[in-house]
């Protein structure tokens, strides 16, 4: 099989991890030669609630025997969309009520953009250094790294930086400032958190301006970090939410969520200012909304604050410099970015998968599901600490 992915599927670098993949359940995938591999990534942050989670199966069966897809998105009443957008108003904070559903996260921050210049008229979108949003051409445009960018250019335009953190750079947000589109928690920069009420600050400069706050909550979100949302960390409500990976329980979606006010100049002058022809479809939404009643209904969320404590009391290790990130959405970070790389390729020899941050060479990724056991994170722990000593010895 992997002669063939290597040949027929496209790739997007020259050195894929490769496991043949037979099977997955819980906090564990399986590989086509049998063995068991305890996963501490979730593909990602994504499968929030487990690997073929129960629920989620049970939901998608149900809504199999009843339709697939049968509509574009917005034209017909479909019960998994509605209960689902619904779900989510009641669990958002007033004015956030309507929900646009997508296929991705980097669908849902174009999305977002889109309603920020259309809902102020202004072209300016000021983003952070550092970011990730996807990889659709305006969530490529937010990102700062010339060398990831440049080859894709013209991009769209109107795109301006600042330092996440960095108060004095809140004086570029300005009257012509459309939107500001931040991670809450920064994730391939490092797991960087939003410190000294920085959050806060950027929320009130938009307030001066009238631009919008938009908060790409898509690997924050949906329980990782001890709350639904990230910014409720922060006591911040942005104007628009952006969400996806953990959302779907394995499953593909992304969503924007903002006012009615705003969102409805999405549908009106010009009419049909955003189409998706899968976005809500009806399998998807049902995996979604099981995932999301399972992770309200469920102690996972204030789990999530526990298990965090635990990750950090055993990751004791001399090559260990700092655990970043909270909840479940951590990083231990090493002394050099050959030593993340090495212990990450090892641990997955050593039946334990880790992976890499997009722009933090010395992070090692910890992102497991949400319903990892406190046994399997001390069995994965011990593995990382024996593959990092190996590292030290050698
Ligand atoms: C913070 C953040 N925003 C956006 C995206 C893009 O989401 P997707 O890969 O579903 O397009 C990601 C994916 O890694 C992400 O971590």
């Amino acid at each position: 099989m992997k002669n063939d992915f290597l040949k027929y599927q496209a790739q997007t670098s020259p050195y894929p991890l490769g496991l043949e993949i037979s099977h997955a359940s819980g906090s564990y995938i399986y590989d086509t030669n049998g063995k068991t591999y305890l996963d501490f990534v979730a593909g990602v942050s994504a499968v929030s609630v487990g690997h073929s989670n129960p629920k989620v199966l049970q939901a998608i069966k149900e809504q199999i025997d009843k339709y697939l897809h049968v509509m574009v998105y917005g034209e017909y009443a479909q019960g998994p969309a509605v209960e689902l957008t619904r779900l989510l108003a009641a669990n958002l904070p007033d004015p956030l009520e309507q929900t646009y559903l997508v296929n991705s996260g980097t669908e849902a921050i174009d999305g977002a953009i889109k309603l920020a210049r259309r809902a102020t008229g202004r072209t300016q979108i000021i983003a952070a250094k550092n970011a990730y949003h996807g990889n659709t051409f305006g969530a490529l445009s937010l990102m700062d790294f010339e060398e990831r960018v440049a080859p894709f250019r013209p991009v769209i335009g109107d795109i301006s930086h600042i330092g996440f953190n960095n108060f004095e750079d809140l004086t570029s947000i300005t009257e012509q400032t459309a939107g500001v589109v931040l991670e809450t928690i920064q994730g391939g920069a490092g797991f960087i958190q939003p410190q000294n009420g920085w959050l806060n600050a950027v929320r009130e400069r938009c307030n001066e301006v009238g631009a919008l706050l938009i908060l790409d909550e898509i690997q924050p979100g949906f329980g990782r970090t001890g709350k639904l949302f990230g910014f409720e960390n922060y006591d911040v409500i942005p104007d628009v939410v952006v969400m996806g990976k953990g959302m779907g329980g394995g499953m593909p979606i992304g969503a924007f969520t903002a006012s009615r006010n705003h969102m409805q100049l999405l549908s009106d002058n010009p009419k049909m200012g955003h189409i998706t022809t899968f976005g809500g479809h009806p399998v998807i939404a049902a995996a979604a909304l099981a995932t999301l009643t399972q992770i309200l209904e469920s102690s996972l969320m204030n789990e999530a604050l526990k298990k965090e404590q635990l990750f950090r009391k055993l990751l004791k290790h001399k090559l260990i410099t700092e655990i970043r990130g909270k909840g479940l959405m951590l990083a231990a970070i090493v002394n050099t970015g050959a030593v993340a790389n090495d212990a990450i390729l090892t641990a997955q020899n050593e039946g334990l998968i880790l992976f890499w941050l997009l722009f933090e060479e010395k992070a090692i990724r910890i992102t497991p599901p949400l319903t990892i056991s406190n046994e399997e994170i001390e069995k994965g722990c011990l593995i990382l600490l024996k593959v990092l000593d190996k590292i030290a010895t050698n």
